[in-house]
């Protein structure tokens, strides 16, 4: 595996690939697990060459969160890379990224308004930023993003509509633990006692379903069976539960079609986002 830390070599790398060969890429802040792997493997299987990225972008951490925390590992991670024969490690540091002067910023307006950008201000605005960055860096035919970040894959989803970048974004279903547990970076922080209780996000996605699949439709109903459930052990703080437009993330009255469910909750010090597809035939 290469390893390229400046936009000059990825870019001219890039420059001379991209003629001959579909670059796959995955855009990580490492700490990498089997949810971030599955993606590595999805963009190979559709792609010659397949970038792996790792930066851990400080303007999508807000003041009071885990950035200077944040998991790192970076010999774990190229191991890992290597054992999944990934071309390219894309690794700048932070002046790489951000030079002194630098000034610009990507807003998709609307989308960044619900869910976790309410709690989050900025986040969003972070990460579009960085992807567009880092798309104009490796130029890669497709970019593979989990569905485990909803609201992050629907924002990369519009801001490459909306700008007309020539990259196709594939989603990736959410990879998960034994029980359930939607895989992240941040499950680590979790005591094995916390671990247990983040057993009932999933619980409730699988509650959730099962309750739409038989004919109930009302998300206020629904909402609330979420949260009881959640709440039915002691040191689940819930941050938010939703029922919204998969396009919009608008809440939404009833299930009709389709809607995404998605949740948030905080256990000890560490906050865990997931969500699931209700309706539209989700078994
Ligand atoms: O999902 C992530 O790990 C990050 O938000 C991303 C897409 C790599 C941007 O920093």
């Amino acid at each position: 595996m290469r390893v390229i830390d400046t936009v000059k070599e990825m870019q001219e790398t890039a420059d001379k690939l991209r003629g001959e060969k579909r670059i796959g890429f995955v855009p990580t802040m490492g700490f990498l697990h089997e949810g971030h792997l599955a993606l590595v493997r999805k963009a190979r299987e559709l792609a010659d060459v397949t970038v792996a990225s790792i930066f851990v972008n400080p303007i999508q951490f807000g003041p009071t969160e885990d950035l200077a925390k944040y998991p790192r590992d970076l010999d774990r991670d190229m191991k890992l890379l290597e054992q999944e024969k990934t071309d390219i490690l894309f690794y700048p540091p932070y002046d790489e990224m951000y030079p002194k002067g630098y000034t610009t910023y990507v807003q998709v307006r609307g989308l960044e308004d619900y869910l976790c950008g309410q709690t989050r201000k900025g986040h969003f605005v972070g990460v579009a930023t960085v992807v567009a960055k880092l798309f104009n860096m490796v130029k890669p035919h497709i970019a593979v993003f989990g569905q485990k970040d909803y609201q992050q894959l629907t924002i990369i989803e519009r801001m490459v509509k909306d700008l007309n970048m020539d990259v196709r974004i594939i989603p990736y279903p959410t990879v998960r633990e034994e029980g359930g547990l939607a895989m992240s970076s941040r499950n680590t922080y979790l005591s094995s006692a916390e671990r247990q209780k983040a057993l009932l996000i999933y619980a409730s996605i699988k509650r959730l379903q099962e309750l739409v699949k038989t004919g109930e439709t009302d998300s206020l109903l629904l909402k609330e069976e979420a949260r009881r459930l959640l709440a039915s052990e002691n040191g689940v703080n819930i941050e938010y539960v939703s029922i919204s437009d998969p396009e919009t993330l608008e809440e939404v009255d009833s299930v009709k079609d389709r809607a995404v469910y998605a949740v948030a909750v905080r256990i000890g010090k560490t906050r865990l986002i997931d969500n699931a597809m209700l309706g539209g035939g989700v078994t």
